[in-house]
Protein backbone atom coordinates (compact mmCIF):
# COMPACT_ATOMS: atom_id res chain seq x y z
CA UNK A 1 0.00 0.00 0.00
CA UNK A 2 1.14 3.51 -0.90
CA UNK A 3 1.69 5.62 2.39
CA UNK A 4 -1.33 7.76 1.44
CA UNK A 5 -1.18 10.75 -1.73
CA UNK A 6 -0.57 13.20 0.72
CA UNK A 7 3.27 13.14 0.59
CA UNK A 8 6.23 15.25 2.35
CA UNK A 9 7.04 17.00 -0.35
CA UNK A 10 3.05 18.13 -0.49
CA UNK A 11 3.64 18.82 3.75
CA UNK A 12 6.68 21.08 2.75
CA UNK A 13 4.79 22.76 -0.06
CA UNK A 14 2.06 23.46 2.19
CA UNK A 15 4.01 25.03 4.83
CA UNK A 16 6.49 27.32 2.60
CA UNK A 17 3.14 28.13 0.25
CA UNK A 18 1.70 29.55 3.80
CA UNK A 19 4.53 31.34 4.35
CA UNK A 20 4.58 33.07 0.90
CA UNK A 21 1.05 34.40 2.62
CA UNK A 22 2.28 35.18 5.75
CA UNK A 23 1.09 32.07 7.84
CA UNK A 24 2.96 29.58 9.81
CA UNK A 25 2.23 26.29 10.81
CA UNK A 26 -0.32 26.05 13.53
CA UNK A 27 2.10 24.45 15.74
CA UNK A 28 6.05 24.83 16.04
CA UNK A 29 7.47 22.32 14.06
CA UNK A 30 10.45 22.35 15.95
CA UNK A 31 10.51 19.99 18.83
CA UNK A 32 11.55 22.13 21.61
CA UNK A 33 9.85 24.88 20.22
CA UNK A 34 6.49 22.64 20.43
CA UNK A 35 7.24 22.12 24.20
CA UNK A 36 7.72 25.53 24.87
CA UNK A 37 4.56 26.56 23.17
CA UNK A 38 2.43 24.08 24.40
CA UNK A 39 4.18 25.40 28.24
CA UNK A 40 2.42 28.12 27.84
CA UNK A 41 -0.78 26.97 27.18
CA UNK A 42 -0.81 24.72 30.02
CA UNK A 43 -1.27 25.86 33.86
CA UNK A 44 2.23 24.93 36.20
CA UNK A 45 0.40 22.20 37.64
CA UNK A 46 -1.10 20.45 34.34
CA UNK A 47 2.95 21.26 32.96
CA UNK A 48 4.79 19.45 34.93
CA UNK A 49 2.70 16.04 35.26
CA UNK A 50 2.73 16.03 31.61
CA UNK A 51 6.24 16.96 30.99
CA UNK A 52 7.93 15.87 33.86
CA UNK A 53 9.87 12.18 34.70
CA UNK A 54 10.86 10.77 37.59
CA UNK A 55 13.49 11.94 39.95
CA UNK A 56 16.53 13.96 38.28
CA UNK A 57 14.96 13.35 35.14
CA UNK A 58 17.90 11.45 34.01
CA UNK A 59 15.87 8.61 32.25
CA UNK A 60 14.68 11.51 29.94
CA UNK A 61 18.00 12.66 29.33
CA UNK A 62 19.00 9.29 28.67
CA UNK A 63 16.52 9.04 26.09
CA UNK A 64 17.76 11.74 24.32
CA UNK A 65 21.33 10.85 24.39
CA UNK A 66 20.46 7.43 23.04
CA UNK A 67 20.17 8.68 19.88
CA UNK A 68 23.44 10.71 19.52
CA UNK A 69 25.05 7.25 19.66
CA UNK A 70 23.87 7.00 16.01
CA UNK A 71 24.82 8.06 12.28
CA UNK A 72 22.60 6.99 9.31
CA UNK A 73 24.24 6.03 6.43
CA UNK A 74 22.58 7.32 3.49
CA UNK A 75 22.98 5.57 -0.24
CA UNK A 76 22.52 7.56 -3.17
CA UNK A 77 20.84 6.69 -6.72
CA UNK A 78 18.01 4.23 -5.67
CA UNK A 79 14.97 5.50 -6.93
CA UNK A 80 12.98 6.95 -4.09
CA UNK A 81 10.24 8.89 -5.93
CA UNK A 82 8.15 7.01 -4.39
CA UNK A 83 7.99 6.46 -0.86
CA UNK A 84 6.13 3.79 0.77
CA UNK A 85 5.95 3.94 4.50
CA UNK A 86 3.44 1.66 5.06
CA UNK A 87 3.77 -1.39 7.75
CA UNK A 88 1.60 -4.34 8.80
CA UNK A 89 1.30 -5.06 12.80
CA UNK A 90 -1.07 -8.38 14.07
CA UNK A 91 -2.34 -8.57 10.36
CA UNK A 92 -3.45 -4.69 9.92
CA UNK A 93 -2.04 -2.02 7.44
CA UNK A 94 -1.17 1.09 8.85
CA UNK A 95 0.04 3.85 6.99
CA UNK A 96 3.28 4.56 8.66
CA UNK A 97 5.30 2.49 11.90
CA UNK A 98 3.61 4.83 14.20
CA UNK A 99 0.83 4.47 16.91
CA UNK A 100 0.21 7.43 19.26
CA UNK A 101 1.47 6.31 22.79
CA UNK A 102 -1.56 6.15 25.85
CA UNK A 103 -0.85 9.91 27.50
CA UNK A 104 -3.12 9.77 30.60
CA UNK A 105 -5.58 12.93 31.99
CA UNK A 106 -5.53 14.27 28.59
CA UNK A 107 -7.81 17.08 30.04
CA UNK A 108 -4.70 19.10 31.46
CA UNK A 109 -3.86 19.75 28.06
CA UNK A 110 -7.72 20.42 26.36
CA UNK A 111 -10.63 20.68 27.35
CA UNK A 112 -11.74 17.96 24.28
CA UNK A 113 -9.29 15.47 25.60
CA UNK A 114 -8.80 12.15 24.33
CA UNK A 115 -11.91 12.97 21.79
CA UNK A 116 -9.86 15.28 20.24
CA UNK A 117 -6.95 13.33 20.44
CA UNK A 118 -8.96 10.02 18.68
CA UNK A 119 -10.36 12.41 16.36
CA UNK A 120 -6.65 13.64 14.82
CA UNK A 121 -5.81 9.98 14.76
CA UNK A 122 -8.81 8.68 13.18
CA UNK A 123 -8.28 11.52 10.50
CA UNK A 124 -4.50 10.80 9.94
CA UNK A 125 -4.83 7.22 10.17
CA UNK A 126 -2.75 6.15 12.85
CA UNK A 127 -3.83 4.24 15.44
CA UNK A 128 -4.05 5.61 19.30
CA UNK A 129 -3.74 3.49 22.04
CA UNK A 130 -6.53 4.48 24.28
CA UNK A 131 -5.35 5.13 28.23
CA UNK A 132 -6.55 3.77 30.92
CA UNK A 133 -6.23 6.77 32.63
CA UNK A 134 -8.38 9.07 30.14
CA UNK A 135 -9.90 11.29 31.27
CA UNK A 136 -12.83 10.17 28.38
CA UNK A 137 -14.43 6.96 27.87
CA UNK A 138 -13.14 4.84 25.38
CA UNK A 139 -16.88 4.42 23.64
CA UNK A 140 -16.74 8.27 23.08
CA UNK A 141 -13.55 7.47 21.53
CA UNK A 142 -14.10 4.38 19.55
CA UNK A 143 -17.24 6.46 18.32
CA UNK A 144 -15.17 9.46 17.08
CA UNK A 145 -12.95 7.18 15.36
CA UNK A 146 -15.19 5.30 13.04
CA UNK A 147 -13.39 2.29 11.55
CA UNK A 148 -10.04 3.69 12.11
CA UNK A 149 -7.59 1.53 14.15
CA UNK A 150 -6.79 1.76 17.92
CA UNK A 151 -5.89 -0.40 20.72
CA UNK A 152 -6.68 -0.36 24.97
CA UNK A 153 -3.76 0.49 27.46
CA UNK A 154 -4.47 -1.67 30.26
CA UNK A 155 -3.24 -0.55 33.87
CA UNK A 156 -3.98 -4.15 35.79
CA UNK A 157 -5.57 -3.26 39.25
CA UNK A 158 -6.46 -5.19 42.33
CA UNK A 159 -9.76 -6.05 40.93
CA UNK A 160 -9.54 -8.82 38.39
CA UNK A 161 -13.21 -8.00 37.69
CA UNK A 162 -12.61 -4.83 36.78
CA UNK A 163 -9.70 -5.59 34.29
CA UNK A 164 -11.98 -8.19 32.86
CA UNK A 165 -14.36 -5.72 32.41
CA UNK A 166 -12.18 -3.06 31.26
CA UNK A 167 -10.97 -5.65 28.72
CA UNK A 168 -14.55 -6.65 27.73
CA UNK A 169 -15.46 -3.06 27.00
CA UNK A 170 -12.03 -2.27 24.74
CA UNK A 171 -12.74 -5.49 22.60
CA UNK A 172 -16.32 -3.98 22.54
CA UNK A 173 -15.01 -0.96 20.87
CA UNK A 174 -13.38 -2.58 18.26
CA UNK A 175 -9.87 -2.21 19.89
CA UNK A 176 -7.16 -5.01 18.54
CA UNK A 177 -4.68 -5.31 20.86
CA UNK A 178 -4.63 -5.08 24.65
CA UNK A 179 -1.38 -2.97 26.38
CA UNK A 180 -0.71 -3.89 29.82
CA UNK A 181 1.56 -1.46 31.22
CA UNK A 182 4.20 -3.36 33.33
CA UNK A 183 6.01 -0.92 34.45
CA UNK A 184 3.73 1.96 36.70
CA UNK A 185 2.66 -0.74 39.13
CA UNK A 186 3.46 2.24 41.78
CA UNK A 187 3.90 6.02 40.41
CA UNK A 188 7.47 7.17 40.21
CA UNK A 189 9.07 9.68 42.26
CA UNK A 190 7.99 12.71 40.05
CA UNK A 191 9.87 15.64 41.80
CA UNK A 192 7.68 18.23 39.61
CA UNK A 193 4.34 16.91 41.15
CA UNK A 194 6.05 16.26 44.68
CA UNK A 195 6.80 20.04 44.88
CA UNK A 196 3.62 21.15 43.67
CA UNK A 197 1.90 18.50 45.97
CA UNK A 198 -0.44 17.75 42.87
CA UNK A 199 -1.65 14.63 41.56
CA UNK A 200 -4.78 14.75 39.47
CA UNK A 201 -6.45 11.52 40.14
CA UNK A 202 -6.99 12.74 43.45
CA UNK A 203 -9.16 15.92 41.89
CA UNK A 204 -11.01 12.87 40.04
CA UNK A 205 -8.87 13.66 36.59
CA UNK A 206 -8.09 10.95 34.28
CA UNK A 207 -10.42 8.48 36.04
CA UNK A 208 -12.86 8.52 33.00
CA UNK A 209 -13.17 4.50 32.11
CA UNK A 210 -13.27 3.57 35.55
CA UNK A 211 -16.36 5.57 36.46
CA UNK A 212 -17.78 4.12 33.24
CA UNK A 213 -17.65 1.10 33.83
CA UNK A 214 -20.06 -1.08 35.69
CA UNK A 215 -17.82 -2.94 37.30
CA UNK A 216 -16.18 0.18 38.94
CA UNK A 217 -19.46 1.31 39.88
CA UNK A 218 -20.53 -1.30 41.85
CA UNK A 219 -17.07 -1.44 43.56
CA UNK A 220 -17.69 2.33 44.34
CA UNK A 221 -21.24 1.18 46.37
CA UNK A 222 -19.31 -1.56 48.50
CA UNK A 223 -17.77 -0.06 52.26
CA UNK A 224 -13.98 1.26 51.58
CA UNK A 225 -11.74 -0.07 54.39
CA UNK A 226 -10.70 3.59 56.36
CA UNK A 227 -8.09 5.56 55.32
CA UNK A 228 -5.50 6.17 57.30
CA UNK A 229 -6.18 9.26 59.46
CA UNK A 230 -2.76 11.41 58.21
CA UNK A 231 -4.14 10.45 54.94
CA UNK A 232 -7.21 12.28 55.24
CA UNK A 233 -7.22 15.81 53.58
CA UNK A 234 -6.90 18.89 55.63
CA UNK A 235 -10.22 20.52 55.62
CA UNK A 236 -9.76 23.85 54.49
CA UNK A 237 -11.32 26.66 51.43
CA UNK A 238 -9.22 24.56 48.52
CA UNK A 239 -10.31 21.39 49.41
CA UNK A 240 -13.80 22.26 49.80
CA UNK A 241 -13.15 24.81 46.03
CA UNK A 242 -12.15 21.45 44.84
CA UNK A 243 -14.76 18.80 46.03
CA UNK A 244 -16.78 21.57 44.49
CA UNK A 245 -15.17 21.56 41.16
CA UNK A 246 -15.47 17.86 41.26
CA UNK A 247 -18.80 17.52 42.13
CA UNK A 248 -20.11 19.41 38.64
CA UNK A 249 -17.54 17.31 36.81
CA UNK A 250 -17.99 13.70 37.78
CA UNK A 251 -21.11 12.18 35.64
CA UNK A 252 -24.57 12.68 36.65
CA UNK A 253 -26.25 15.63 38.55
CA UNK A 254 -24.06 17.96 40.50
CA UNK A 255 -27.22 17.46 43.59
CA UNK A 256 -27.26 13.55 43.09
CA UNK A 257 -23.02 14.29 43.21
CA UNK A 258 -22.92 15.93 46.60
CA UNK A 259 -25.98 14.46 48.24
CA UNK A 260 -24.65 10.74 48.08
CA UNK A 261 -20.77 11.79 48.08
CA UNK A 262 -20.53 9.62 45.10
CA UNK A 263 -17.48 11.42 43.59
CA UNK A 264 -15.28 11.10 46.69
CA UNK A 265 -16.12 7.53 47.18
CA UNK A 266 -14.95 7.20 43.47
CA UNK A 267 -12.14 8.91 43.55
CA UNK A 268 -11.01 6.83 46.93
CA UNK A 269 -11.98 3.43 45.40
CA UNK A 270 -9.44 4.56 42.59
CA UNK A 271 -6.82 4.77 44.93
CA UNK A 272 -7.08 1.75 46.28
CA UNK A 273 -7.45 -0.46 43.63
CA UNK A 274 -6.11 1.48 40.69
CA UNK A 275 -2.39 -0.61 40.80
CA UNK A 276 -1.15 -3.77 41.75
CA UNK A 277 2.63 -4.07 42.67
CA UNK A 278 2.41 -8.11 43.60
CA UNK A 279 1.98 -8.85 39.44
CA UNK A 280 3.67 -11.52 38.34
CA UNK A 281 4.43 -13.88 35.33
CA UNK A 282 1.75 -16.52 35.82
CA UNK A 283 -0.83 -13.68 36.28
CA UNK A 284 -0.80 -13.27 32.02
CA UNK A 285 -2.34 -16.48 31.87
CA UNK A 286 -5.31 -15.20 33.42
CA UNK A 287 -5.38 -11.98 31.05
CA UNK A 288 -4.83 -15.08 28.13
CA UNK A 289 -8.05 -16.19 29.36
CA UNK A 290 -10.07 -13.06 28.60
CA UNK A 291 -9.43 -12.29 25.61
CA UNK A 292 -7.90 -13.24 22.09
CA UNK A 293 -6.49 -10.03 21.18
CA UNK A 294 -2.69 -9.71 20.94
CA UNK A 295 -1.35 -9.09 24.32
CA UNK A 296 1.50 -6.36 24.31
CA UNK A 297 3.88 -5.77 27.35
CA UNK A 298 4.45 -2.44 27.62
CA UNK A 299 7.65 -1.47 29.99
CA UNK A 300 10.37 -4.30 28.62
CA UNK A 301 13.63 -3.13 29.37
CA UNK A 302 15.73 -6.51 29.67
CA UNK A 303 16.32 -9.21 27.37
CA UNK A 304 15.16 -12.05 29.95
CA UNK A 305 12.27 -10.15 30.61
CA UNK A 306 11.61 -9.84 26.75
CA UNK A 307 12.27 -13.81 26.19
CA UNK A 308 10.46 -15.12 29.36
CA UNK A 309 6.99 -12.77 27.84
CA UNK A 310 7.33 -14.73 24.46
CA UNK A 311 7.52 -17.98 26.60
CA UNK A 312 4.51 -16.14 28.26
CA UNK A 313 3.20 -16.70 24.79
CA UNK A 314 2.59 -12.85 24.41
CA UNK A 315 1.90 -10.97 20.94
CA UNK A 316 4.24 -7.90 21.45
CA UNK A 317 6.38 -6.35 23.59
CA UNK A 318 7.04 -1.90 23.90
CA UNK A 319 10.66 -1.10 24.82
CA UNK A 320 10.15 1.53 27.01
CA UNK A 321 11.04 3.56 29.78
CA UNK A 322 7.52 5.48 30.05
CA UNK A 323 8.90 8.49 28.96
CA UNK A 324 11.62 8.22 31.70
CA UNK A 325 8.80 9.01 34.47
CA UNK A 326 9.04 5.55 36.28
CA UNK A 327 12.59 4.74 37.27
CA UNK A 328 15.27 7.74 37.60
CA UNK A 329 18.52 6.90 35.76
CA UNK A 330 17.11 3.84 33.92
CA UNK A 331 18.33 2.81 30.78
CA UNK A 332 17.32 4.33 27.72
CA UNK A 333 14.29 2.38 25.87
CA UNK A 334 16.76 2.85 22.87
CA UNK A 335 19.85 1.16 24.62
CA UNK A 336 17.92 -1.73 25.56
CA UNK A 337 16.14 -2.18 22.32
CA UNK A 338 18.60 -4.03 19.85
CA UNK A 339 19.06 -6.65 22.92
CA UNK A 340 15.69 -7.42 22.87
CA UNK A 341 14.97 -7.44 19.20
CA UNK A 342 17.68 -10.10 18.98
CA UNK A 343 16.08 -12.25 22.07
CA UNK A 344 12.28 -11.78 20.62
CA UNK A 345 14.07 -13.21 17.24
CA UNK A 346 10.82 -12.24 15.25
CA UNK A 347 8.65 -14.47 17.80
CA UNK A 348 7.01 -11.18 18.64
CA UNK A 349 6.08 -7.81 17.10
CA UNK A 350 8.69 -5.06 19.37
CA UNK A 351 7.65 -1.38 19.57
CA UNK A 352 9.94 1.23 21.05
CA UNK A 353 8.92 4.38 22.82
CA UNK A 354 10.51 6.93 24.94
CA UNK A 355 12.32 10.02 23.71
CA UNK A 356 11.74 9.66 20.21
CA UNK A 357 11.15 13.32 18.88
CA UNK A 358 12.07 13.31 15.01
CA UNK A 359 11.24 10.89 11.99
CA UNK A 360 15.23 10.64 12.23
CA UNK A 361 14.85 9.08 15.32
CA UNK A 362 12.42 6.98 14.60
CA UNK A 363 14.37 6.00 11.65
CA UNK A 364 16.65 4.79 13.82
CA UNK A 365 14.40 2.84 16.09
CA UNK A 366 13.54 0.53 13.38
CA UNK A 367 16.67 0.38 11.87
CA UNK A 368 17.88 -1.80 15.14
CA UNK A 369 14.74 -3.86 14.86
CA UNK A 370 11.47 -2.00 16.27
CA UNK A 371 8.70 -3.04 14.20
CA UNK A 372 6.57 0.31 14.77
CA UNK A 373 7.28 3.62 17.60
CA UNK A 374 5.03 5.61 19.72
CA UNK A 375 4.75 9.26 19.46
CA UNK A 376 4.21 10.46 23.29
CA UNK A 377 4.38 13.68 24.55
CA UNK A 378 4.71 15.89 21.47
CA UNK A 379 1.18 15.22 20.89
CA UNK A 380 -0.15 16.22 23.87
CA UNK A 381 1.98 19.60 23.19
CA UNK A 382 0.27 19.85 19.78
CA UNK A 383 -3.15 19.08 21.51
CA UNK A 384 -2.59 21.92 24.12
CA UNK A 385 -1.64 24.50 21.61
CA UNK A 386 -4.75 24.07 19.03
CA UNK A 387 -6.73 20.31 20.12
CA UNK A 388 -7.57 18.18 17.61
CA UNK A 389 -5.75 20.41 14.94
CA UNK A 390 -2.95 20.44 16.85
CA UNK A 391 -2.22 17.10 17.17
CA UNK A 392 -3.15 16.75 13.46
CA UNK A 393 -0.20 19.13 12.50
CA UNK A 394 2.06 17.37 14.92
CA UNK A 395 1.37 14.13 13.54
CA UNK A 396 1.46 15.04 9.50
CA UNK A 397 5.12 16.57 10.43
CA UNK A 398 6.45 13.71 12.10
CA UNK A 399 4.60 11.40 8.63
CA UNK A 400 6.70 13.83 6.52
CA UNK A 401 9.82 14.39 8.34
CA UNK A 402 9.54 10.54 8.80
CA UNK A 403 8.79 9.94 5.05
CA UNK A 404 11.80 12.21 4.05
CA UNK A 405 14.87 10.69 5.94
CA UNK A 406 13.58 7.19 4.94
CA UNK A 407 13.77 8.62 1.27
CA UNK A 408 17.29 10.65 1.22
CA UNK A 409 18.46 7.74 3.16
CA UNK A 410 17.94 5.83 0.13
CA UNK A 411 14.78 3.35 1.71
CA UNK A 412 12.22 3.26 -0.64
CA UNK A 413 10.48 1.18 1.75
CA UNK A 414 10.25 0.40 5.72
CA UNK A 415 11.45 -3.09 5.11
CA UNK A 416 14.73 -1.14 3.79
CA UNK A 417 15.69 0.61 6.82
CA UNK A 418 18.26 -1.86 8.62
CA UNK A 419 21.22 -1.72 11.13
CA UNK A 420 23.61 -1.55 8.48
CA UNK A 421 22.43 1.23 7.52
CA UNK A 422 23.68 2.83 11.03
CA UNK A 423 27.00 3.60 12.18
CA UNK A 424 27.37 3.54 15.87
CA UNK A 425 30.00 6.23 17.01
CA UNK A 426 29.69 5.07 20.75
C1 LIG B 1 0.77 7.32 34.21
O1 LIG B 1 0.76 6.52 33.34
C2 LIG B 1 1.74 8.34 34.31
O2 LIG B 1 2.81 8.20 33.70
O3 LIG B 1 1.48 9.32 35.01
Amino acid sequence: MKSSTFTAIDRQKQIYIGGLGGRKPLVPVHPEALAEQARRKMSKRAWAYITGGAGLERSMAYNRAAFAQWRIIPRMLRDVSVRDTSVSLFGHTLPAPFLLAPIGVLELAHQQADLAVARAAAKVGIPMIFSNQASVPMEACAQAMGASPRWFQLYWSKSDELVASLVRRAEQCGCTAIVVTLDTTMLGWRLRDLDLAYLPFLEGLGIAQYTSDPVFQKMVDRPLPSDEPSLKPPLTLTTLRKIWSLMWRYPGSFWRNLLTGHPLKAVRTFIQTYSRPSLQWEDLKRLREMTHLPIVLKGILHSDDARRAVDYGVNGIVVSNHGGRQVDGAIASLEALPGIVQAVDGRAVVLCDSGIRTGSDAYVALALGADAILIGRPYVYGLAIAGQAGVEEVLRNFLADFELTMGLAGCRRVTEIRRERLLSVR
